[in-house]
Order: structure tokens, then sequence, then C-alpha cells
């Protein structure tokens, strides 16, 4: 350090410290934005892609670097950008392969945003969008344009719970040279990975089940090396939707205990979806680890194990399925999923809220519909909860 530098310097420069030994275990924050080069040349060569390196917060930093190839690990794919949510994950991989008069067909029970950008924002720019049913071979086929360029899934769906056959509509895609992305945030890279099905493009809000703390908004994309590069550089560098380096690393603490929590979350689930399925006041239960879910066996072939949601329908529609709801002690009512609390919400006036009814219930979303984030609690805990919301629902009802 200079001795003559004057305070206003020394603030910014004496004392630091950028060598650390020994090596800390968990991994460093690295919050900078810009970063110091050696020459001009060493700079060019990092922003133009000839040297691998950091060198604008917009287009990455060193904690997201360490979290985006654990996620691409993870996912078995060659390379993960790491978004600010998942809708910034998954307007950027749909509008880095659709651009004006290109079409997507999608299928029809999509998360309430993607629903949104989609027949919303995604028309304004001149992509066309259809809504179609992807449990159907021959719906999906016939639904194919010429100018179609993308199929985008989400399997299991949110909140119907429809499982989606991955390899089996990646062979269209690759028939008809259309590229497949996948949402598989409820699954978690933990319970499927749709690249090893033959998709090309993997989504997931990280906001759930991958930091599973319910304190980060976050994304990913994953997939082909030169895809994600160019999402890098040329949407989410432009739109400045990156993933700052405190929520990398509080994602990446969140991850170490990802197989634990969500080996928990399936267990108490299913046991869950038995115990609603048993009770005379619960009217239905989509779960695909029920044997009575229409793609059960389809479930079994392609996940791990079948995930932390429940959603059911209790008898006596909207009116019962309300009280019930806030008949709950535990169990909070609440917009997210995938965090350590079991959460609870009506998606027909929640987070569905922006599809209209007549559409809705084309996606299964009927008005009775509840869905049940399970959380890490005692699954014992969570069931006597939900009796006692049945019981004074029930009365309630009654009187
Ligand atoms: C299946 C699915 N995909 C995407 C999103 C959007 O994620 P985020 O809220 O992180 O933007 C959600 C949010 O609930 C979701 O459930």
């Amino acid at each position: 350090m200079e001795t003559n530098w004057s305070m206003d310097t020394q603030v910014i420069h004496s004392n630091n410290h950028r060598i650390q030994e020994p090596l800390p275990i968990s991994q460093s924050i690295v919050p900078a934005v810009a970063y110091a080069f050696p020459s001009i040349e060493s700079a060019a060569a990092v922003v133009a892609g000839k040297e691998e390196g950091v060198y604008y917060g917009r287009y990455g930093n060193p904690t997201l670097q360490v979290l985006e190839s654990k996620i691409a690990t993870l996912e078995k794919g060659e390379a993960a950008l790491g978004v600010a949510s998942g809708m910034a994950a998954i307007s950027t991989a749909l509008l880095a392969f659709l651009k004006k008069g290109d079409h997507a067909l999608v299928t029809k029970d999509v998360y309430g945003g993607t629903y949104s950008f989609l027949s919303s924002l995604a028309p304004r720019f001149g992509i066309d969008v259809d809504f179609v049913d992807c449990t159907n071979e021959e719906v999906i086929i016939s639904s194919i344009k010429p100018t179609t360029k993308v199929i985008y899934i989400e399997t299991p769906s949110n909140p119907s719970l429809t499982v989606l056959n991955i390899s089996f509509i990646a062979e269209i895609c690759n028939r008809h040279k259309l590229t497949l992305i996948v949402d598989n945030t409820l699954m978690s890279p933990y319970l499927q990975n749709p690249l090893v099905l033959g998709a090309d493009v993997v989504v997931h809000s990280a906001t759930k089940y991958i930091n599973g703390h319910g304190d980060v908004l976050a994304g990913f994309i994953v997939g082909k090396k030169s895809d994600i590069k160019f999402m890098r550089k040329t949407i989410v560098g432009d739109l400045g939707q990156n993933l700052n380096a405190w929520d990398s690393s509080l994602i990446l603490r969140g991850l170490k205990t990802m197989a634990l929590r969500i080996q928990r979350h399936c267990q108490s689930a299913q046991k869950i979806a038995e115990f609603l399925q048993a009770h005379p006041a619960i009217a239905d239960v989509f779960y695909p680890g029920l044997p009575t879910h229409p793609q059960h066996e389809l479930a079994k072939s392609q996940m791990k194990a079948m995930g932390g949601i429940v959603t059911f329908e209790v008898q006596g529609g909207m009116e019962a399925g309300k009280k019930f709801v806030n008949s709950l002690k535990l169990a909070m009512i609440s917009f997210s999923l995938g965090d350590p609390e079991t959460l609870v919400q009506h998606p027909a006036t929640m987070t569905h809220a922006s599809i209209p009814k007549a559409e809705r219930e084309k996606f299964g979303i009927t008005d009775g519909l509840i869905r049940l984030s399970v959380g890490l609690e005692d699954a014992d805990d969570i069931i006597n909860d939900l009796k006692q919301a049945i019981l004074t629902a029930q009365t309630v009802t009654k009187s």
C-alpha cells in the first residue's frame, strides 16, 4: 500500500484481502460489479469471449458461476444461467428460441405467470401461441404449424399435477425440428432430469425447492453451451435480469440440503395424499403417487419420486373449499411452494386469477381446487391440521 495516499484513497484501497488461506469451506460471496484486468488486451479477450472470465456484474459474477456450474451438473446439462426469478428464466428461454412470426405450442396447464407472459406480452412482439392438451399425441401433432419453433411444457403441472411424457414429446420435437423447453420447478433436478429424457432446455424457479427456504427469488436455464452463451449475452445482459452474488450465496447454502429436504417433502406428501383420498369430505385428490392418478405409471417411469405438492377438492366446491382453507392453523395461506413451511392456496382466486374462468377450467383449475405445498414439519401434525380444518369447515357449512 502506498503510504502517501490520502484517506479518500485509503478508504478504497487499504488492507484489501483478496487471497484467503487456509481455503474457506463455504463459497465466497463476491459482490463486485467490475473487475480489474492486468492489461487492455486481457480485458478485450474476456469481453470478446476469447478468454474465460467475468467482467461486469450484469453478465455474471464468481459466486453465481459456482452455482451455475453446480446446477448444470445436477441437471446433466452443458451449461446453466442464473437469473433473478423463475419468470426471468422462462421468458429468457422462450425469447431465445422465438422471434416475430414464430409460433409456440404450450401445454394447456402452465403456471399462471407463464400463461400471462405468453398470452399478453409475447403477442405484442409478434409471437403466436396455442395452449393445447399435451397428454394427447394427436392434438400435439395436429397443432404444429409451419411457423412452430418451440414446444413448451411443465411437468408435473402447477397446480393440477398433470404429468407429461417428456421422451415422447422430445421425439416429436426431433422429428419436426422444434426446441423442447421443460419447466422442471415442481420436481427440482433431484427428482427429474428432462435433458436426459431428450429435452433441449430446462427452466426452473429456484425460488421453490432449489433454494428451499422461501428467502430468495431466482431462476435457472440449463441447456447447450452455445444457447446459454447467447441468452447470457444477448437477453439477460441486455434486459438486466442477472442473479446477484448475495442471493447466489443463499442458494448455494440451500442447495446443500436439497436432497434431504425433497426426500422428506415426498414422503410426507404421499402420506397426506393417502389420508385425503380416504377422507369422505374430500371429493378428489390429484397426486402422481396415487394409483388413481391418470399418469401414475408414467410418473413412476420418469420421476424419481412424486414431489411435495398435493392438489385436491373438498366436497361442496368453492364455499366449502374456502372455509376449509380459512380454518387451517398450521398450514399458511401463501402464493409460493417448496418452503419448509406447509403452504396452502386457492389457485382460482390466487396464483391463477389472471387466467379467465373458462380458460382456467379447461386447464383443470376448478373453483374448489386447493393446492397444498407439503412442508418439512411432522406429517402427522400436518394431517391433524387438515382433519380439524375439515371438521370446522363442515360444522360452519351445516350451521
Ligand atoms: C411451475 C412454476 N414455474 C415458474 C414459476 C415462476 O417462478 P418465480 O416466482 O420465481 O418467478 C412458478 C412460481 O410459482 C412456478 O410454480
